[in-house]
């Protein structure tokens, strides 16, 4: 097929997710390797936002596809109810890379069904029905995960399921909980402990975070909150579930995001990073004491595709070439370039106004004058910043905004070089921004 004939089909017969139909005009991608993608045309981009935040390795890293062809020989698939080789490996793996509570996994086909699954699990074990999450959140498509949700994606799917309550995280989009991290972080647990009161602690299951917030503004938390959260919740005996679909797998240069804070989650749900996004998979990780519950107790979910030998050996693959390669201590390392690639571009371009990095988790954010007000509003992208995003695709970068950031989220396994050429691609597109600053 030509590129017109496959962007015709795919538009006519298949549905592309979270937009208007009549409006999406994809892009048609042929192949990949390592940071690039290549469309049908032999056109080349640069990944710089791993697709979803999910190809953590690379594309198409041969080890994973030669693990993958392997497992494709012997055994495509079983039914969950069989114990497989890549079944007891991944195990085995997960639990050496989790926090040494944490030695049981659940599979799954993605995130959603990892945070589905840690729901159902929180009010199986605590016997509570209600489940704390926060605003600036993304954690699903799928029906309770949307209840979980606190970005406006969730807005087409209520009123949903009951006994779901979302708070604010430390660093709201236009409150202040304070000017310093200590400050952030002390009134915005004592906002949560005041809510905690009012909606009953002996209420409350769970508490779910993502660690390092993704796509609602790549915000890592302000100093000492993951602690302080951990105490506050373990005083009520309510779970912590750290949602670590996009942060996790060495994106923010550790393994798991909340190894920043020096604590550990009771559950953890995982996706994306997992298999590097070779195949379809998710996890959900359960503290011993909340395994042993299961011991006695019927564990009530299951999928078809629960612990499918094909995404469990891509996600061995994955994994150890994530641990052999030292990618996660590449993601650290990148951090600085990374940074010192924004500050310059800070320094050049005024619609910036500010930028973060987290490992290779990063973001610009853009300003439309002086005093620091954003480029567009909340949910409302301004036109400038998809020039942005546009002009950067026609010279040879592939990235995404959210509202008024642009993110910066490459493989982890890009060099200083391709940094380098990277940001120079951004820089040339800049001038969208900066001529809708207004001073
Ligand atoms: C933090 C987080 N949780 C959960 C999900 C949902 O994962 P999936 O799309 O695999 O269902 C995502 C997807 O972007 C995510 O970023």
């Amino acid at each position: 097929m030509n590129t017109q004939e496959i962007v015709e089909l795919c538009k006519r017969h298949t549905i592309f997710s979270w937009s208007a139909q009549g409006g999406v005009a994809p892009l048609a991608i042929e192949r990949a390797a390592g940071i690039y993608l290549w469309d049908t045309d032999g056109k080349r981009y640069v990944d710089f936002n791993s697709q979803l935040m999910c190809n953590n390795i690379g594309h198409n890293h041969p080890k994973v596809a030669a693990a993958i062809k392997a497992q494709a020989d012997k055994l495509m698939f079983v039914y969950p109810g069989f114990a497989t080789e890549p079944r007891a490996r991944l195990g085995k793996l997960l639990a050496e890379i989790t926090p040494p509570h944490i030695n049981k996994f659940f599979f799954t086909n993605g995130g959603a069904e990892a945070n589905e699954g840690a729901i159902k699990v929180a009010r199986l074990f605590t016997g509570r029905q209600k489940i704390l999450s926060r605003y600036r959140s993304y954690h699903g498509a799928t029906h309770a995960a949307m209840q979980l949700t606190g970005d406006p994606r969730r807005w087409a799917t209520e009123p949903g399921a009951p006994g779901f309550i979302r708070v604010m995280d430390p660093i709201p989009y236009r409150y202040s909980f304070g000017a310093t991290d200590a400050e952030k972080t002390r009134n915005n647990l004592e906002y949560l402990s005041e809510v905690i009161d009012y909606e009953g602690p002996h209420n409350i299951a769970a508490m779910f975070i993502e660690p390092v917030i993704g796509t609602n503004g790549i915000l890592p938390p302000p100093e000492g909150y993951l602690q302080g959260l951990r105490a506050l919740l373990d005083k009520h005996g309510i779970l912590l579930v750290c949602d670590e679909v996009m942060a996790g797998f060495g994106r923010t240069g550790k393994m798991f995001a909340h190894e920043h804070g020096g604590i550990a989650p009771d559950m953890i749900s995982m996706a994306k990073g997992l298999t590097s996004a070779a195949l379809p998979l998710g996890a959900l990780g359960l503290s011993d004491k909340i395994a042993e519950h299961f011991d006695k107790n019927v564990f009530w979910s299951g999928l078809t595709y629960s612990a499918h030998p094909m995404g469990l050996a891509a996600a061995v693959a994955a994994i150890e070439v994530l641990r052999d390669e030292k990618l996660v201590e590449n993601a650290a390392k990148m951090e600085g370039v990374m940074r010192r690639h924004m500050e310059a571009l800070k320094a050049k371009h005024p619609s910036i106004g500010s930028y973060r990095a987290t490992g290779l988790f990063g973001a610009l954010e853009f300003q439309k004058n002086a005093q620091g007000e954003r480029l567009g509003g909340y949910n409302q992208p301004h036109p400038a910043i998809l020039k942005t995003v546009k002009e950067c695709l026609s010279k040879g970068l592939f990235t995404s905004n959210h509202w008024n950031t642009l993110f910066c989220n490459p493989p982890l396994s890009i060099t200083e070089e391709q940094l380098a050429e990277s940001f120079a691609i951004i820089d040339d597109c800049l001038h969208n921004t900066d001529e809708a600053f207004e001073g």
